[in-house]
């Protein structure tokens, strides 16, 4: 199949395009701005197998370049950390709704099916239970706002025009060559380097974690099997609290627990997040990797890895870092 495939220079677009290259022999564009979190060294896997577009998704003549003769377009493209849409909220408004908006006029014109991959966050938190895809809306940060309003507009494209729009909605990701600044990587790196490990409040926020790859192949099958005009679930099959991630991070990477140190909480910090996945379940997708085997695999390639975070952690980010905990990093 012929995709174009924006924002594939971060973290889950990288692993989607791997696995399309790889298991279905797609013919893949990806369109990506090279943001902070957008690195052309996350597609070096299949850099040959691939046409890359430095571009933004709110310029059309960038989508345009890059588009060609697509059959489907695939977004990934966004700002994506809660705490930066926190401090800096016009840059989500921006990518997250004008740039899918740029992106669904692009697929109209030309009668592409179009796939937008979302979050739980859209759903806000829950205390018991799980959402399904018929839950209300109820965003909390600037980040899943944007997200949410993005997914409302890509279900107008199906509404109003009879555009093939589907929604993609995963639960927390984790994973190879995910940018530092989300708490898996985050720890890890900390952890091997003798850094402090930053737990926002008391540490017993839930969530609901997300092999990449399982992400990646749940996108797919959406893409393949989905209904055009409907919303999908993708959740993981473990949910654990923060502090129990930081304490097995500890244990994989040797680290001593008085490196915890307990931070104020982020604003409005959601509680829990949990998805009911049946619908997806039911065209024949589920996650694979359990929790304690994606989180030993992802340590395992954070240390085997340094090429890739040392660039990372000896530059921008750590004016971020010490923005934003008041402290620098050891290395
Ligand atoms: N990380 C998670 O846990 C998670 C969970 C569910 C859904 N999602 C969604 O999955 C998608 C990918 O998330 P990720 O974690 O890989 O993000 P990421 O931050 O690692 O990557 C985002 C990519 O988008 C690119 N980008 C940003 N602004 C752009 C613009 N204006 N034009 C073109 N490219 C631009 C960046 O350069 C980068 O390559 C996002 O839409 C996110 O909302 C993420």
């Amino acid at each position: 199949m012929k995709l174009l495939v924006s924002g594939a220079a971060g973290f889950i677009g990288s692993t989607f395009v791997e696995l399309r290259v790889r298991e279905h022999g797609d013919d893949v564009t990806v369109l990506d701005a090279l943001t902070y979190a957008g690195r052309q060294e996350n597609l070096r896997e299949v850099e040959s197998d691939i046409r890359f577009v430095a571009g933004a998704i709110e310029d059309p003549d960038a989508v345009a370049d890059a588009i060609g003769d697509a059959e489907a377009i695939v977004n990934f493209a966004a700002e994506t950390h809660v705490d930066r849409s926190i401090a800096d909220p016009f840059a989500f408004s921006v990518t997250n709704g004008q740039g899918t908006h740029v992106l669904l006029e692009a697929a109209r014109e030309r009668g592409l099916r179009y796939v937008q991959v979302s979050t739980d966050e859209v759903y806000g938190s829950i205390e018991t239970g799980s959402f399904t895809e018929t839950s209300p809306l109820q965003p909390s940060s600037p980040y899943s706002a944007t997200k949410t309003g993005a997914d409302l507009l890509v279900l107008s494209y199906y509404h109003t025009y009879g555009l093939e729009t589907l929604v993609a909605r995963g639960s927390n990701n984790y994973g190879p060559r995910q940018y530092p600044e989300k708490l898996i990587p985050l720890m890890i790196l900390n952890a091997m380097a003798g850094d402090h490990l930053p737990v926002y409040g008391d540490g017993k926020n839930v969530r609901n974690w997300l092999y990449v790859e399982d992400f990646g192949r749940g996108i797919g099958h959406v893409l393949a099997h989905g209904k055009p005009g409907e919303v999908y679930n993708c959740g993981g099959p473990d949910e654990c609290e923060n502090i129990a991630v930081v304490q097995r991070i500890l244990q994989l990477t040797g680290a001593d627990d008085s490196l915890i140190e307990y931070v104020t909480d982020r604003l409005g910090h959601d509680r829990r997040y949990s998805l009911s996945s049946e619908k997806l379940a039911a065209l024949g997708w589920r996650a694979q990797t359990r929790f304690a085997d994606g989180l030993e695999r992802t340590v395992a390639w954070y240390r085997d890895n340094a090429w890739w975070w040392e660039p990372i952690r000896s530059g921008a980010y750590r004016e971020y870092y010490e923005r934003h905990y008041g402290r620098s990093l050891k290395s």
